[in-house]
């Protein structure tokens, strides 16, 4: 193998210029020829592909976003639009791909090794952990602390004013950063779309508290069987029937998915980075590497996206007890 071509795709996370960089110097470190593709699978169809050096990915490691820019590629989902990109890779002599995304990025590169045999590794980029085959997803670290940052903000002014704050968070499906802010941020309670939310218990539990506190933190996950956080806080606001009690809803949105990448996010994608590459190199495809007990470990993209990733144990019954 002589030229790869890396690519970031679907929603952006901190860490995926990291990830860029590792894959774009180990693979010149390894002497091959590294390639850009900007926005991910449309500037593969649009043959907007370019040669990268190791000077092209210095002053990036720190910043968010991706300097290969991201894109949701309609065309890339048919068959004539996958075939314009292979085409594009073939012309340049491209033998082997990074793709750095989460499950739709995996779901594209699988069906284009299965249709055109061009050797693929991922790197599980995205804020939401929703990633089987690593224990965490470069961007999550970053995402939680951001939602974190926020969440402490929102309780001073919570206290201040002995209001309900519901507070609600990304993840698409996955309840992996409303968990990890939530028992970071002393919530008192997390609602997350893995587990089924009973609000007569959320409703009895907050009146409860009313004994010892004036304030409270509900962190709510974007996918929440419930509804979105404006619509949970009417629910509750309705069953509580407190004329006195204020309640008040944040969406933290993109915020989540820019700054800085952690020290974390950056290790992790650097890691990522480096074992894609490798990876290529020894014979490996269809897979993504991500990092499992400290170790990289090579998952097919089968099971990265067709096996769910549960919120780790414990995590749900330590919100409970911490917020008595
Ligand atoms: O997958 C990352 C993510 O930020 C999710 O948490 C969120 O549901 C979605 O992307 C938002 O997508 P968009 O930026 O296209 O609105």
């Amino acid at each position: 193998m002589k030229k790869i071509a890396v690519f970031t795709s679907g929603g952006d996370s901190p860490g995926m210029n990291a990830c860029i960089r590792a894959v774009v110097r180990t693979g010149i470190y390894k002497g091959l020829e590294v390639y850009g593709i900007q926005r991910g699978y449309e500037g593969m169809i649009e043959g907007d592909i370019k040669r990268l050096y190791s000077h092209s990915v210095s002053n990036i490691v720190q910043r968010g976003g991706t300097m290969l820019k991201s894109a949701r590629s309609e065309e890339f989902r048919t068959p004539e639009g996958r075939k314009k990109a292979y085409d594009n890779l073939k012309i340049l002599g491209i033998e082997g791909l990074v793709a750095i995304g989460g499950d739709g990025t995996f779901t594209g590169a699988k069906l284009f090794f299965e249709e055109f045999g061009i050797p693929t590794v991922g790197c599980p980029g995205t804020i939401d952990n929703d990633i089987y085959g690593t224990d965490y997803t470069i961007g999550f670290d970053t995402a939680v602390n951001t939602a974190l940052e926020a969440i402490d903000k929102i309780r001073d002014t919570a206290a201040a004013h002995d209001r309900i704050f519901f507070i609600e968070v990304m993840g698409r499906d996955a309840g992996f950063i409303a968990v990890e802010s939530g028992i970071g941020g002393g919530a008192e309670f997390v609602m997350v779309p893995e587990t089924q939310t009973d609000l007569k218990s959320v409703v009895k539990s907050l009146k409860n508290l009313r004994k010892t506190k004036t304030s409270s933190i509900i962190v709510v996950a974007e996918g929440d069987d419930l509804g979105n956080a404006e619509e949970i806080m009417q629910k509750v606001k309705t069953a509580i029937k407190d004329p006195e009690k204020e309640f008040k809803v944040t969406t933290l949105g993109h915020i989540q998915r820019g700054g800085k990448p952690t020290a974390r996010d950056r290790v992790l994608a650097s890691r990522c980075g480096m074992a894609a590459v490798e990876g290529l190199l020894s014979g490996k495809t269809n897979c993504m590497a991500g990092v499992m007990n400290q170790q990289v470990v090579y998952t097919p993209f089968g099971d990265c996206i067709g096996k769910p990733k549960p919120l780790i144990e414990d995590h749900l019954k330590l919100i409970d007890i911490l917020s008595i």
